[in-house]
Parts: structure tokens; sequence; C-alpha cells
């Protein structure tokens, strides 16, 4: 028998039991993954304001963090500034995870050197006092802001950070943004895959319905059937990202969902699908805007930290969890392993593609059109930024409009079944086009 691969793509496997001709492993799309400092993708990355943990975990000792693998410090300080410092102090290496937070600053426990928040020396006590290091040298810091919870970093250039990026959905009347996740989610994999996941939208009907049961639940503990059904999908590029959008009919009515993804690490996700929201009496369409957004922030190469920000209506408590539903639990890799195997979930899918996905080996297909269309846009900003240029993407004017929506508009079905998947490619472009013209209204309600 004649192993040789084929004429083709040489990793296809274009035979039954073709698996010798196919053992060979590419290396990774090093541009699109690598995330380290001097790494196209890395100064890409560096360029937007990233949450790098979460406000409530700043107490009275340091936190150590890791982020696009550099090796931090994160503390808030006795007058209540927040410093984010390299972590090894820049006298002779000792880690200021063990340093001791002080009324301006933090004290490297080793010799005392004390530095403010942004990274000056204030103190070299074991120094002459005519020593002049002080004003000579400075720890590495970066800016940082507090926002509903999270604390953001900026890690490229100094002295050129872009504004704070206010989205629309950062300020919407009624609901408060609080952190969506009280406990870190770190998943051991490349950030690609996970923002990969928001992009290949049609995964939800397999992964969270048909292969593991149904995952997800409406408010009231039933399972979501209609998430089993599957979806017309269509992708939309949108000034800032990519409109991901997944239409299917409930009864005399069709659900559009759209998933949003933000250059270069967001997604708006919409209202834990408690579908169909109902329509108020006299109406035939109801549209919501997304409840979460969510970072996939690279740790490094091989480690992605997910941080959320949750819309919660004024005077009602957060029931955003982990505990939510299944779908939700299984997101994170805490489960016993027979659990992660008979119910698979977003992280048993995402980290089994491999510590860093292999391009090489994929074959994509027509539900990752979007996957795409995404990888294209990363190209196009990892460029700009290596030509020295802004990202395309980059937030101008605030809040900045977001275009992730949901929505469920009385439509009984087409005559027949062709016509009726006709009518929901149709009506989820008339909504995304609205949407992307600026012209869609919301319903009165967000979640
Ligand atoms: S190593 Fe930090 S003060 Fe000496
Ligand atoms: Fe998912």
């Amino acid at each position: 028998m004649n192993d040789e691969p084929l004429p083709g793509r040489p990793s296809s496997i274009k035979r039954a039991f073709g698996a010798y001709a196919n053992r060979e492993v590419p290396a990774e799309d090093v541009r699109l993954t690598h995330v380290g400092p001097g790494t196209p993708c890395g100064e890409y990355l560096r360029r937007f304001w990233q949450p790098v943990g979460h406000v409530k975990d700043l107490q009275d000792v340091p936190v150590p963090i890791r982020i696009m693998g550099e090796d931090l410090v994160l503390f808030r300080d006795r007058a209540g500034r927040i410093g984010l410092l390299q972590r090894h102090c820049c006298h002779r290496g000792a880690s200021l995870e063990f340093g001791l937070i002080a009324e301006r600053g933090i004290r490297c426990c080793y010799h005392g050197w004390l530095f403010d928040v942004d990274g000056t020396i204030l103190e070299t006590p074991a120094e002459p006092a005519t020593s002049h290091l002080k004003e000579s040298l400075f720890q590495g810091a970066y800016p940082t802001h507090e926002h509903c919870g999270l604390v953001f970093a900026y890690m490229g250039p100094s002295g050129r950070p872009p504004p704070f990026p206010r989205l629309d959905m950062f300020e919407v009347p009624g609901y408060r943004l609080e952190p969506g996740d009280s406990e870190q989610n770190i998943k051991p994999c490349n950030w690609l895959q996970v923002q990969d996941n928001v992009l290949d939208i049609g995964h939800e009907t397999f992964l969270h319905a048909r292969s593991s049961g149904l995952q997800i639940n409406d408010a009231g503990g039933r399972p979501l059937a209609a998430l089993a059904d599957l979806p017309e999908l269509d992708f939309f590029e949108t000034p800032i990202g990519v409109l991901c959008m997944s239409t299917r009919r409930v009864g005399d009515s069709i659900w559009v969902r759209g998933l949003e993804h933000i250059a270069p690490n967001i997604a708006q996700i919409p209202r834990t699908p408690t579908l169909p929201p109902a329509y108020a009496p006299g109406t035939d369409r109801i549209t919501v805007r997304p409840r979460a957004t969510r970072w996939r922030v690279p740790v490094d190469d091989h480690h992605t930290l997910e941080l959320s920000l949750v819309r919660v209506r004024e005077g009602e408590p957060n029931t955003y969890s982990k505990q939510a539903s299944l779908a939700r639990r299984s997101n994170y890799g805490d489960r016993p392993y027979e659990e992660r195997q008979r119910f698979p979930g977003d992280y048993d899918a995402q980290v089994s593609q491999r510590p860093i996905a292999r391009h090489g080996l994929e074959h994509l297909a027509s539900t990752d059109r979007g996957v795409a269309l995404f990888r294209r846009q990363l190209r196009r900003g990892i460029d700009a930024v290596a030509e020295g240029k802004e990202p395309p993407e980059s937030l101008r004017t605030f809040p900045a409009r977001t275009y992730g929506f949901e929505t469920l508009v009385r439509h009984p079905p087409a005559n027949d079944a062709a016509a009726d998947r006709q009518l929901l490619r149709d009506t989820a472009r008339r909504l995304a086009e609205e949407r992307l013209r600026g012209e869609a209204s919301d319903s009165p309600v967000v979640i």
C-alpha cells in the first residue's frame, strides 16, 4: 500500500486507515498565537486596555500575576492607588509578591527599596544618603484603570495609552456593571482558540445541546430545546469586529441571536438564554442587548484568563454564576473527569484542541466562516501595528457603539421548509444590516 501523502494538503487524510501518512504535526501559526514581548500578536494585543484581575483581590498583600508572558505584581497601596509593577525588583530581583504594601507604593522585602505605583523609586534605605540611584532608575510599571470591579492595564509603549474603552453596553440606564466570574478561570491553552469559540457560533447546537444533552436551561430550569435545532448562520464584519448570527424558528416566531466579537479579544454574549423573551403585550418584536462582555486575556502562549463584566438590573442581585447551568460550569476545568467525558463543555472542547491549536491540521468548513473572518481581521491588525500604525479596530468615539443583539420577531412559517430557511436568513440579514447602519431600536429591557 502506498502511504505517501496524496496531492493537495499534505495533512489531509484522503484514504481509509490513513493515519500513518498523517502523523506529522505542523508548527502553530506563530504570528497569530504567540503573545510574549516583541512578538507580532503580543505587540498588537498590547495596543488595547486589558483586564488583568479583580479589584476584590487587592487586599493587604500583593497579587502575583502573569499576563502575555510577563510576570507582574498587582497591588493597592494604603492610599488606595493601584500599582502594576514588573515582579522582580530592579535591585537584585527578589519578587515583589513578597513586598510590603506601603502608604505610598510597595517596599521590596529584601533590602527595603520603596517603589511608587508608576515605578518611581522613592527610597533606597540601605544606601548612603548621597546615593543618586533612585533618581537614575525605575521599576518597570504599567498604567492601570479600575472599572466596575475589574483592574485594567495598558501594556503598550509608555506615553501613549489610548483612552479607556467606554462601550455603550457599559452605560445602560437602570443597570449596573459587575464582574461576572467571582473566581479566576484560567484555561491551559492558547488565547486564540478560546476567542475562536465566539466566532464558532454553530458549536452551540452540538456541544451545548446534542452532544451532552441540553446544557442550557431557561430561567425556570427547563431545557432550552430550540438550541438543538440547526440554525442558519451568518457573519457580518462590523467596524470593530464580527457579528455572528444564528437564527432559528421557534413556533410562530423567528429567534435571531447575534454574538459579537470585538477586536482583539472581547466577546459580547447574549443573556442567559431564557428564550423566547416575552413579547410585551400588543407587540410582535423584542430586541435585547448582550448581558455580558468577556475578555480572553493571554496569560502566556499556553494559558488564557477569562474575565467578564455583566449587566445587572438595579435593585436586583447578580445571578450570573458558574453554577447557573451546566454550560456555565463546563466552561471550567474543575469538574470530575468522567463528567467532562460524558457532558463535555466549552473548556473541554477548547483545551483539547492542543495547548496551541494547529491551523495546518484544520479543515475549515461552512460553520467556520466567522473564524476565518476573525483571523483575517486579526492578521490585518497585527500587520498594521507591525508597520507602526494604529490597530484598525481601535475605538475612537465614546461611548463606543457595539453590535451584539438578540431579537425575537413574530413571523409565521413559510409554506415549505426551504422557503422558511430562506425567510430565517433574510430576517437575520435585515436585522444585522439595520444594526450596522445604526437604525436598530432596542426594547426598553436589556436582559
Ligand atoms: S532585591 Fe529588592 S531591594 Fe534588594
Ligand atoms: Fe459554548
